[in-house]
Parts: structure tokens; sequence; C-alpha cells
């Protein structure tokens, strides 16, 4: 601990030389403006701006990567006291993401906030602001956070928050803000938070799918997710003509006309009866395979046929969880397709026979751990919202298919019907690294490291084929501790307009705009899984400090604001002579999660620099590659 601490001045004087790199240029003119801020602010003594330095280099500044502009500026908890001056923050025109929480700042926002056009997070939680909801703010329309939480505004919550139209987050919790709350209608809103506040009236319906906790604290307040609104005297949420007033569900049905009624009426029948039909039709068709699957048990062979596939989804002999429905009909083209050179021996048939376990729920679809009557186990997944065409699967299973690496999990066969699409895999019995496991040490972290980048270099480079969807759920580990990816370049198979990739804290910045991934992006998710094994902290969990803010962001709030290594794991402080180590780990993560797609490394490189780390005496468990062959799920079943 006490060398560490020592040692931690180079540490940090690395890091900073590191995140500051090129300190040529600055921003006059937002210098002059963040100058007269904290000139004219009380504030603690250690904060402090040297003006004959670039602001690009000061605490809490960061700039874009031309240094052109301040682009974030954070100042949390630094005993910024009174009002924030005029003609200050508000002509730093380029800001993106400014932070002042957990000071004393009071009085009214500055009107001039309203030039902050490109600003696209607002944490001012945690002051003395006072006064109505700045009228500035929803002229901010790029806005996607906003918290204003634990400060003095009263007033009404203006209907014009409507305008922001990218809101994600709104907190205006523990204010004095009174009235009724308008019918805020973003659906992009995930986090929301009113609570304890003076507000009264029914609860829009726009707003009725938050949680109780989100509305708590307002005596007044009534209607979904609270109780309900007292119906003598209905106090409706005002809410302008082009949005229809929120109509309680019983009177909808009040008004529907005699004819509608008969007609559904008419309709529901009618669907029964077809119902009736399709299971008769189903129990019949179900004997007749299951009598033919009995005269012709399939050959173990690779690439058998599913002939009687139609028998399993009937089958009341299984435990099975994974009840894969839409497999009758057309069984003959309908066949679990194995890739050449595969281990496997079974068909179709005996994979819905199989007694099968929830693995997890992921982004994808949900994977299932199947157990064969023979005692073989692999993994099936089983995709959701696929929507591309049965060739264009296909032909991207076999792009997928045909790629070989030992730090990659083969997929071994795949299955294409109208109602299911599955894919096969190895199992691994070591699982993932996902949360709540026993801590890795340094070692098998820069082996995890180390393999996966290997296998997303082969990925990239031999199979041309973008991963997608790196996250730590998706790197599997070996018995031999190599790490493997696995759940690659299914993107493809969802079009383009739901976004598989939905864990939100390792998609790259475009990719949340574009919905795009590329290798690029891919590399930024890596530099993400790089961080979280060097700190020890998952993405955009809340232990981060401030809410919304990123995994890459909070290393560099942490590295510039505290001045100490901490961003490491304290789990790894119990290990000697790692320091050099993980800070270059951390540097070559950093270049990975760089915003500007042009400025990170690929893939290669990255595996070249993380080879390249001067690994001392520990060295020959990491380089040597492992020349065994991935193992097959036979050897761990
Ligand atoms: C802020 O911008 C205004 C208008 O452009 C200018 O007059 C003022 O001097 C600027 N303030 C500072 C501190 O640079
Ligand atoms: C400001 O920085 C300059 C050059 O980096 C240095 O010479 C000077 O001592 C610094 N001033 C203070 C008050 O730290
Ligand atoms: C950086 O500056 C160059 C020219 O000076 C310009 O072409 C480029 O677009 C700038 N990049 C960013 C990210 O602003
Ligand atoms: C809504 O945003 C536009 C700019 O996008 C702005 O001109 C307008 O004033 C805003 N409305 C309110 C009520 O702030
Ligand atoms: C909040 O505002 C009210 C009225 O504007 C005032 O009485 C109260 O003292 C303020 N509270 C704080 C903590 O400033
Ligand atoms: C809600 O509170 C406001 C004052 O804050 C009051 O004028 C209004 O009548 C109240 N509405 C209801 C339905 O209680
Ligand atoms: C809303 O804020 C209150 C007070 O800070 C908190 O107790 C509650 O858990 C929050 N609810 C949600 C859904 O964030």
């Amino acid at each position: 601990m006490e060398v560490f601490l020592r040692n931690s001045f180079v540490v940090v004087a690395l890091v900073v030389v590191f995140l500051r790199h090129r300190v040529d240029s600055e921003p006059t003119q937002d210098k002059l403006a963040l100058l007269a801020f904290l000139a004219q602010t009380p504030h603690e003594n250690r904060l402090q701006w040297n003006s004959s330095n670039s602001a690009c280099t000061w605490v809490g500044i960061q700039c874009d990567s031309n240094l052109s502009f301040v682009y974030s500026l954070r100042l949390p908890g630094v005993g910024l006291v009174g009002q924030i001056p005029a003609n200050t923050i508000g002509n730093l025109t380029q800001l993106r993401i400014l932070s002042l929480r957990a000071n004393r700042l009071s009085g009214s926002i500055p009107s001039d906030f309203s030039n902050l056009k490109l600003l696209r997070s607002l944490y001012l939680q945690n002051n003395l602001f006072s006064g109505e909801f700045p009228p500035s703010i929803p002229q901010l329309d790029r806005l996607t956070r906003l918290d204003i939480s634990s400060n003095n505004f009263t007033g009404s919550i203006p209907f014009a928050v409507n305008n922001l139209t990218h809101l994600t987050r709104l907190y205006l919790q523990n204010n004095g803000f009174s009235g009724s709350l308008p019918s805020i209608s973003q659906s992009s809103i995930v986090d929301f938070n009113v609570s304890n506040n003076h507000l009264n009236g029914s609860i829009p319906t726009s707003l009725s799918r938050f949680q109780a906790s989100s509305f708590a604290g307002n005596i007044d307040l009534c209607g979904v997710p609270l109780p309900p609104c007292n119906p003598f005297f209905p106090s409706p949420a005002p809410s302008p003509p082009s949005i229809p007033p929120p109509n309680p569900p019983r009177k909808t049905a009040k008004k529907l006309s005699k004819a509608a009624i008969i007609a559904i009426s008419v309709g529901a029948a009618l669907i029964l009866l077809l119902l009736i039909l399709i299971l008769i039709l189903c129990l019949r068709r179900g004997q007749r395979r299951r009598q033919a699957a009995k005269t012709q048990k399939p050959t173990a062979a690779a690439r058998s046929g599913a002939g009687a596939a139609g028998a399993a989804a009937g089958d009341p002999g299984t435990s099975s969880s994974m009840e894969v429905t839409g497999v009758s009909g057309e069984a003959e083209r309908n066949k679990l397709l194995f890739f050449d050179g595969g281990i496997y021996s079974f068909d179709l048939e005996d994979l819905l026979r199989a007694s099968a376990e929830v693995l997890g729920k992921g982004s994808v679809g949900t994977s299932y751990k199947a157990v064969l009557e023979e005692g073989t186990t692999v993994v099936v997944k089983r995709l959701k919202d696929v929507v591309v065409t049965r060739k264009e699967f296909e032909t991207q299973m076999e792009l997928v298919g045909r790629i070989k690496h030992d730090n990659v999990l083969p997929l071994r066969a795949y299955y294409y019907s109208k109602d299911e699409k599955l894919l096969v895999s190895d199992y691994m019995s070591a699982g993932s690294r996902g949360s709540g496991r026993t801590p890795l040490d340094w070692d098998n972290r820069m082996r995890i490291a180390l393999s996966t980048g290997r296998g997303l270099a082969h990925l990239h480079v031999s199979g041309k084929v973008i991963h997608g969807n790196i996250k730590a759920s998706n790197i599997l580990l070996r018995q031999d501790h190599d790490a493997c990816v696995s759940d690659f370049g299914l993107n493809p198979l969802f079009g383009s307009t739901t976004p598989p990739n939905r864990v939100a804290g390792y998609r790259a910045p475009e990719v949340v705009e574009t919905r795009k991934v590329t290798f690029k992006s891919d590399v930024y998710s890596f530099g993400v899984l790089l961080l979280e094994l060097l700190t020890g902290k998952s993405p955009n969990q809340a232990s981060l400090g401030e809410e919304g803010i990123d995994l890459p962001r909070w290393v560099q709030s942490v590295v510039r604001e505290e001045w100490t290594a901490e961003v490491f794991d304290v789990e790894l402080m119990r290990y000697q002579n790692i320091e050099e180590e993980m800070v270059q780990l951390l540097q070559i993560a950093m270049a990975c999660v760089s915003t500007v797609p042009d400025q990170r490394p690929s893939m290669p490189e990255v595996v070249r620099m993380m080879e390249e780390i001067n690994r001392g005496e520990t060295d020959d468990g990491l380089r040597q590659s492992s020349d065994e062959p991935s193992k097959g799920s036979g050897d761990n079943a």
C-alpha cells in the first residue's frame, strides 16, 4: 500500500502527461470567460487556475481534440458560493457538459445560459439555486441529461420542457415546484423524478410509466402510479390543445357505440373458433410426426437434418424451459445447419428434447444451457427481433461461422424458421466475467485483456466481421483462463431500427447517435472493457459518483479532479510493482475510448501495444499463446 502511494506521483505524472499531450494552442475566448467566472465566484483555495498555462490543462476543464474550445466544465464540490455571474459560463458557447453540482451556488441561473446551444448534460443538483424554473433551459434543445434536483426552485414546471426532445433524464426532485405536472411526453426519458416538491393534481398518462418513488413526497399528487384521484373533485393536468387530455380507459369504453360492441363480440367469437381449429390441426400433425420419428431415428452425422422436428414441439416428456414454437411446418427446409468441421452429432429434435436452463436474457435474445440426452452440453441462443430474410440470415451466418480462432467462441450451428432463430455454440463452464464474481488478480486481468484483444483483432482482420456487442458478459473464460469473445456479428440481423447493443455503457458516442456499429466502435467498447478491468467498476454504474457519467468520462474526471491514482480497483492495490503496467494499460484504454473514432487505434495496433507492455518477470504465463484448440462442450459437460 505504502509502496503504491509513494509511486502514485509517478502514476499521476504519467497519466497526466498522457491526457494532456499536444498542449500547444488554446481557446482564448473561453479562457477569458472562465477566468472571469472564477474571479467573481468565491471558491475553495485548492481550485487554482494558472492563467499562464493553457485553459485546457486546468482542473475541471476538458477541451476538444483540437484544443480550440472548452468541451466540458466540471467543478463538483469545490465550494463555489453565490450567484453565477452573467457573461462568464454563458460565453462558453461550445460547451457540451456542465457540472457545478454540490456547491453553494444560489440565485437564479443567468439568462445567457441560453447561449449554450450544444449543451448535452447539465448537472446543477445540490446547490441553493432559487426562483422559477430557468427559462433558458427549455431553449437548450440538445440536452439529454438535466439534473437540477435538491435546490430551492419554486413555481410551476413549464410545459416548455417538451422542447427538449432528446432528454433521457429529468431530475427535479427536492425542490419547491408547485402546481400541476405538465404533460411531459418525450418517450426518450428514462430517468424521471419530481419527488419531494409541492405538486398537485393528477399525473398525466404520459408519465404514469414511471414508478411511484418518482412522484413521492408531493402531498396533493394523485393518479397512476400513485393512488387514484378523488373522482368527485377531478383535477386534470392542464395541457395545450395539441395534446389531448388523458382519458381514463373506462370512459373510452363507454363511448363505444352498440355497433362497435357487436362487431367486437363477433370478432372475438371468430378468433376463438380459429384458435380451436388450429389446436386440433396441430395435435393431429403432432401425432403423425411422432409416429414417423419412432420409425426412423436419425443417424449420428454432421449436417443431419431435423425431419422429425415437429414431434418435439408438443412433447411433454421433458422439463425443458426452451419451448420452441413454430417448428412444425416446413421441417425439411428448416434444418439445424452445422458448420464444417463441427464436432457435434445431434439434430433439432435432440436439441428440443434437451433439458434446458436459462443462462441469461441478453440484448439479442435468451441463452439456454441445453444438456442433450447423450450428455453433450451446448449453449442455444434464441434470437428475438430478427428482421432479415432467410437468405440474408444465412449469408451472415456463413460469414460468422467461418471464423476460427482460439479466442473466438465458434458458432457450431444455426436454425432459421419463420418463428424461431437459434444459434448453437460451445458451452464454457467457467462462464462470463459478469458481476458478483471473486476479484481477479492482475495477471488474470492482463490475460483476459490480451486474449480478448487477440480474438477481436482476428474478427476484424481475418473475419472482416464487426463484433458489435462487446461487453463483459460476452467475454467467456475458458478453463485455462484465456478469454474468448462470443455473440459477434449479429447486428446485421436486426436491421437499423432496433439497436441490439442495448447495454449503454459500452456504446461509442457515435453509435448512440447513428446506431451504426463499426470497427472503431468495437475498439471503443473494448476500451471500456479495459477500463472495467482496471477500475473494477462496471460501466454506467451508479457508484461512479456523478449520475449519468460513463466510465471513460469518470476515469478522466477522477484523474483530473482528484489528482490521485484512485481510478484503479482497490483489489489491485495488494499487488506490488504493477503500477507501471496498470498505467500503460490505462493509456491504451483511454486511446481506445477517444470520442473521435479516427483517433482510436485499430484492434491489431491495440494488441501490439498491449504485447509491448513491460511485464517484468511475470512474463511467461502471458506471452505463451495457448496451443490447444478451444474446448468442446463434450469436455466440460
Ligand atoms: C462574453 O461575451 C460577451 C459578448 O460576446 C462579451 O462582451 C464579454 O466580454 C464576454 N465575457 C468575457 C468574460 O469574455
Ligand atoms: C503558473 O505556471 C507558470 C508556468 O507553468 C509557473 O512559472 C508559475 O509559477 C505558475 N504560477 C503559479 C501561481 O503556480
Ligand atoms: C481540427 O482542426 C482542423 C483544421 O485545423 C479541422 O479540419 C478539423 O475538422 C478539426 N477537428 C475538430 C474535431 O474540430
Ligand atoms: C424551443 O426551442 C427553440 C429552439 O429550438 C427555441 O427557439 C424556443 O424558444 C424554445 N421554446 C421555449 C418555450 O423555450
Ligand atoms: C428557499 O426559498 C424560500 C422562499 O423563496 C425561502 O424562504 C427559504 O429560506 C429558501 N431556502 C433555502 C435553503 O435557501
Ligand atoms: C394546485 O396548487 C395551486 C397553487 O399552488 C392552486 O392554485 C391550484 O388550485 C391547485 N390545484 C388543485 C387541483 O388542487
Ligand atoms: C426520486 O428521488 C427521491 C429523493 O431523492 C428518491 O428517494 C427516490 O428513490 C427517487 N426515485 C427514483 C425513481 O429515482
